[in-house]
């Protein structure tokens, strides 16, 4: 079976063009974003979270999924990335592009607010995992991908991965499952 996903949203090409010409080296994979797609539609009316906005790739594909009345809310603490994805998207009013260093934004944010969360940055995925968490209502979609070894990876990054994960497993609060599949990736839901 091929599983790329088919009709990329009509922006995805220029961000990438963007992306490539800037040199972001950590882009979202093509197939999680049709994956991302799908989780967004799941949610009409959602608010969906986005840690780590990079250049906009997978932000475009969430909005790719979202209903009319369901809102975007994309973190990112670079100027440089963010301005291109502010580029392609800041006409989208489904989307808050925040400038801001998501650690220290999580607190300010009422409980069981969001429906799904793309946790793409070491806040909410690494560090500061429980400060996020309590942002999704129950029901809610909490995504992480690059769970993958990577060449690039410092020492350590094996081990905090399978912390993630142990962690996620042991959860009482939520169910995960793990894909092997697309730089590896994992969805928990919060139980009700
Ligand atoms: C894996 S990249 C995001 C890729 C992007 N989601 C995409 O679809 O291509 C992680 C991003 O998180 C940003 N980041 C890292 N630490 C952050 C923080 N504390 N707050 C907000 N953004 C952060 C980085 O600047 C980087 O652009």
């Amino acid at each position: 079976m091929e599983d790329d996903p088919v009709h990329p949203p009509s922006v995805l090409a220029a961000i990438w063009a963007d992306t490539e010409a800037a040199g972001f080296s950590f882009p979202s994979d093509y197939k999680l974003g049709g994956l991302l797609r799908v989780l967004a539609a799941s949610k009409p009316g959602g608010k969906l979270l986005e840690i780590g906005t990079g250049t906009g790739l997978a932000t475009a594909w969430l909005l790719d999924g979202m209903n009319t009345a369901a809102h975007l809310t994309s973190i990112e603490a670079n100027g440089r990335w963010a301005a291109i994805a502010a580029k392609h998207l800041r006409h989208e009013s489904r989307l808050t592009l925040l400038d801001a260093d998501a650690f220290s934004w999580f607190g300010g944010q009422a409980a069981a607010s969001y429906d799904l969360v793309f946790a793409d940055a070491m806040p909410g995925k690494f560090d500061g995992f429980d400060a996020l968490w309590r942002l999704l209502k129950p029901g809610g979609i909490y995504v992480i991908d690059d769970l993958m070894p990577q060449p690039s990876w410092p020492a350590d990054q094996q081990q905090r991965v399978d912390e993630v994960l142990k962690m996620l497993d042991a959860r009482t609060d939520g169910r995960v499952a793990r894909m092997a599949w697309a730089g590896d990736v994992a969805i928990a839901v919060k139980l009700g």
